[in-house]
């Protein structure tokens, strides 16, 4: 939390705040009286939302709410792709540019509407032809590649939730999802480009699915066209989908069918399936992204640079913006290759007008120097998005400066998996902004800061972050798992939505995002559990014990520091050799993502005298910071040796 520690030390003189343009208030999507439309009767409010998409039956209750389990637009049908498809097609869109995709190495593809139909309705025959039906689970891990949202809205077309597993995670991490939602099919693809290389990603398939699964087929897009082993359970998507009919009538579902399942980390050891289902999600999906993003699907070109992997390109590349009619640019490869400038260099080449990243990227950015910015053309953009964790006042200053020209308004966007829409976020056209704060609470969505016995905290005070009426797009529970659902998210707060953020209201009730209060970390916008890391080390033969903190990083935000102690009586190799084999050890068993970005070998672990270990102190060390009240140790000597530890590594550093 010293991130948004400072955020706050800088909050105390935080004075400058931005009001909209003159010109953008006056064209925007959404207008000031949208605020009192929904505050004066809510469910009206969504319902009108809800109007916007196309229904094949309407619904006949908006909301049937039994806490924690939310139904909305109930009765309704409808065809998620459809509405990101066939209705533009439709109404005589089909020409418009969905996607104009950048692979690493240079390749391009302008994709249509009419295209993205075209394929969307292919691969849902051929989906069907392997004996896929609706509720059957359809695992998708991929690179950034525009068949990534051709299996998703594939699937989402045939009523078979989708599953999709980031292409960054390992094998150990495919299979355990694989196994939770019982996936009948993996859609994958032979590999990807990435750094300047091809990547593999179909062993890693292949390794997975050693382990028990139902399984029965793998469709491999050719991608990099790379020596790729074969076995009679996999399928070339080419051989398949190119050959299907070009027709495919959808068929609509259930307001509340499922669509997704997404993992994400909680504070045990094993990912929770975040379950999500269609009307309510894509009501929301859609209106945040046309009122946040102001959105002129005639003239804008929109990107967001997050990975299909993660919430963010479920809802904000692939649902929100195909229902809006957007055009986008899709992007495969890291924002370094061949060089430093390459996203701002794709701004200038497709005039994008829209762009949604996170924090962690534009510190990045800050720290290789606004030459590279500089060099490239970006008068095109009018707006900037900002998501996946607190953003520091000075990056949102760079951001705004550099990369907006001091003319775009910046919508810092506070969300999560579970909430699967936006939720705190400026609108740009209407609120004055503060530099580093989300400021408040979308039309139609209810949250308040509140302390320990769930009272608001009032102005000027910090709490914990609470959702305290149900929203559209919520999660419906955690895939098979009622009783974690009800305790992880409806406990903390009796009958009301703990988020696991704390957050602070600075003396005019904006808000401040100040992290998770939780055992969960913020690694570049991306959640990792403590606990998930301590079994991956713990996983290996040469350690016995693992406590690990996030540690507040300049460029990551957090950064994952780990405290060993080692198994006596087994050998092991030593020193440096160990922490490298350590460090690749959490990468098999999470993904890349997870590697500690230091790991300290200690003797002792600073534990209560009932044996939980006080991770705060392992954080004032690992923050360079006096270690807090100690007084409930059960050794008090611990935390001076491994702080005298942590010097001596530091000093052969
Ligand atoms: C957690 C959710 C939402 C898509 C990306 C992450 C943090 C997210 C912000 C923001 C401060 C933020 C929260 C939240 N977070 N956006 N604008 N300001 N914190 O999705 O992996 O589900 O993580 O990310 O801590 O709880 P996720």
């Amino acid at each position: 939390m010293s991130q948004a520690h400072e955020s706050l030390e800088n909050l105390l003189h935080e004075e400058r705040c931005f009001a909209p343009g003159i010109e953008f208030a006056a064209s925007a999507n959404a207008q000031p009286e949208i605020y009192e439309r929904a505050e004066r009767d809510p469910l009206a409010f969504w319902q009108a939302q809800a109007r916007e998409l196309t229904w094949e039956q309407p619904w006949s209750a908006v909301l049937e709410w039994d806490m924690p389990y939310a139904k909305w637009f109930v009765g309704g049908k409808l065809n998620a792709s459809v509405n990101a498809l066939d209705r533009h097609v439709g109404q005589g869109r089909g020409d418009r540019v969905a996607f104009y995709f950048e692979g690493e190495p240079g390749d391009t593809q302008t994709i249509t509407y009419a295209q993205l139909l075209m394929e969307v309705k292919k691969a849902a025959n051929a989906l069907t032809e392997i004996g896929i039906t609706a509720g059957d689970r359809v695992a998708i891990y991929m690179p950034m590649i525009p068949e990534a949202a051709i299996a998703m809205l594939a699937c989402a077309r045939i009523g078979a939730p989708h599953s999709v597993v980031f292409g960054g995670f390992s094998a150990d991490a495919l299979l355990s999802r694989i196994q939770d939602a019982d996936a009948k099919l993996v859609i994958t693809a032979d590999g990807g480009f990435r750094k300047g290389a091809a990547f593999a990603l179909k062993p890693a398939v292949d390794e997975a699915l050693k382990g028990k699964h139902n399984v029965e087929k793998v469709l491999v897009v050719a991608r990099t066209k790379q020596e790729t082993a074969w076995s009679d359970r996999d399928i070339w998507w080419h051989e398949i989908v190119d050959r299907q009919p070009l027709e495919h009538v959808a068929q609509s579902f259930d307001s509340e069918h499922p669509l997704f399942i997404l993992y994400t980390s909680g504070t045990t050891a094993k990912p929770k399936g975040i379950f999500h289902t269609t009307g309510g999600y894509l009501t929301q999906v859609a209106y945040t992204h046309k009122v946040v993003f102001d959105i002129k699907a005639e003239s804008d070109v929109y990107w967001c640079t997050a990975d299909v992997g993660w919430i963010t390109g479920h809802s904000y590349i692939v649902y929100g913006p195909l229902i809006n009619g957007t055009t986008q640019v899709m992007y495969e490869g890291t924002p370094d290759t061949p060089h430093k400038g390459r996203i701002f260099e794709i701004i200038a080449k497709y005039g994008v007008t829209i762009l949604y990243t996170a924090p962690t990227l534009i510190r990045t950015w800050m720290k290789w120097g606004d030459e590279f910015p500089c060099a490239h053309d970006l008068t095109t953009l009018r707006l900037l998005g900002s998501v996946g964790e607190p953003i520091n006042p000075e990056a949102w200053m760079w951001y705004r400066e550099i990369i907006g020209g001091n003319r775009c308004p910046i919508v810092d966007t506070w969300w999560q998996t579970e909430t699967g829409a936006i939720m705190i976020s400026p609108l740009p056209g209407i609120t004055a902004t503060k530099p580093g704060s989300a400021m408040g609470v979308l039309p139609g969505i209810s949250a308040q800061v509140v302390d320990d016995s769930a009272k608001p905290v009032g102005n000027g005070r910090g709490g914990f972050l609470i959702l305290d009426k149900p929203w559209p797009s919520m999660l419906r529970g955690i895939w098979g798992e009622d009783d974690r659902y009800k305790q992880t998210y409806w406990s903390r707060f009796e009958g009301i939505y703990f988020a696991g953020d704390g957050a602070k209201l600075d003396e005019d009730g904006a808000i401040w995002l100040l992290g998770r209060v939780d055992d969960v970390m913020n690694v570049s916008g991306h959640r990792i559990s403590t606990t998930e890391v301590e079994s991956a080390l713990v996983s290996h033969e040469a350690v016995a014990e693992a406590a690990v903190v996030g540690a507040a990083d300049a460029m990551t935000g957090q950064g994952i520091v780990a405290f060993v102690i080692l198994r006596g009586g087994i050998a092991h190799a030593d020193g440096e050799a160990l922490l490298v084999e350590l460090r690749n050890h959490v990468a098999k068993q999470i993904g890349p993502i997870a590697k500690p970005r230091q790991i300290l070998i200690v003797n002792e672990l600073p534990k209560t005298r009932s044996g939980k270990i006080m991770r705060r102190l392992l954080k004032d060390v690992a923050e360079d910071r006096q270690v807090g009240d100690a007084t409930t140790l059960a050794d008090p000597n611990v935390m001076k040796l491994i702080a005298a530890g942590l010097q001596s590594a530091k000093d052969e550093d």
